[in-house]
């Protein structure tokens, strides 16, 4: 595995892969990589000649500054596992490398970045949406692959390529759990014992209405699960959602493509998302 610091040497090399007619696969992170990263790298493999990771912990897309200081950054182990997974190149910029001094600009990203996760964390998709653009100017991968567990972010930066005209496919990949249904997440480190047995609630009130979609209203879909998740211990709800899965409006019939339930809360001190397509 090749490790790149500099965006310059990064693109060169790339330049050449691409004139000995390598296709680019390219999966994004912030490290910390677990089983859901490497379950993206496993896919991209699949449909790419080259991977390209990157690992970079984005500062413009944390609006708590305590959140970014406790991200974890366990980078050589992070390494290990890329090179365990056959990853071709990882990308390892600094934030110099990635971001001019007082760099601002931003897209508007509509509606989209003002409803549930972006509602909560203003300035969020902001940032991401900076850093992705970015990445894809300096690794002008063929293919992207992006995880279903930050549902909102592949319809955002679906949304960014699309508004720009950037030549990239981007692909949704399924969301990676553990046995007992919680999601990977690098920030499930930070639950103790108890609290990841009372973050169990999150998957269950999804996979409940999962399984009571053919019987229930919607509505009652979304009271009973705010009903459980309200009375679950140790979960403090920011919400639960049923939504129409291509625009993040809020599904008023079965009807729609495609339905999406997405819950947000936090256990202890960690928040946690997670989503399952209904329909
Ligand atoms: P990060 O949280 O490190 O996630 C990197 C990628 O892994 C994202 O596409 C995310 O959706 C995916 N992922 C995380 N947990 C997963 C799981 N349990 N199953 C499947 N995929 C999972 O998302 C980011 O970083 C950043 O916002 C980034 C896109 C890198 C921009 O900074």
């Amino acid at each position: 595995m090749k490790i790149f610091t500099s965006k310059s040497a990064l693109s060169k090399f790339l330049n050449e892969l691409r004139e000995q007619k390598k296709s680019i696969g390219f999966v994004p992170t912030m490290g910390a990589l677990h089983e859901g990263h490497l379950s993206l790298i496993d896919i991209a493999r699949r449909q790419s000649d080259v991977i390209v990771c990157s690992i970079f912990v984005n500062p413009t897309q944390f609006n708590d500054p305590a959140d970014l200081e406790k991200y974890p950054r366990p980078v050589d182990a992070d390494i290990e596992k890329l090179r365990g997974a056959d990853v071709d190149i990882l990308f390892l910029p600094s934030v110099e490398e990635m971001y001019e001094p007082g760099e601002s600009w931003h897209l508007d990203l509509g509606y989209l970045e003002n409803v549930l996760e972006g509602k909560i964390r203003p300035g969020h998709y902001q940032g991401v949406t900076q850093v992705v653009k970015k990445f894809f100017d300096i690794v002008k991968p063929d293919v992207a692959f992006f995880g279903q567990k930050d549902f909102q972010q592949v319809l955002i930066l679906r949304s960014m390529v699309k508004m720009l005209n950037i030549p990239v496919k981007l692909v949704m990949c399924p969301i990676k759990r553990e046995e007992d249904g919680l999601a990977l997440s690098s920030r499930n480190i930070h639950l103790s014992s108890s609290e990841r047995h009372n973050a169990l609630a999150l998957s269950a009130s999804l996979n409940s209405a999962k399984d009571h979609f053919s019987v229930k209203s919607l509505d009652e879909l979304k009271s009973d699960a705010i009903a459980f998740l309200s009375a679950s211990e140790g979960v403090e709800l920011d919400y639960f959602e049923i939504y129409d899965a291509e625009t993040l409006q809020p599904a008023t019939s079965k009807d729609v493509g495609s339905i999406v339930a997405l819950v947000a809360a936090k256990v202890g001190e960690t928040r946690l998302i997670d989503n399952i397509l209904l329909k």
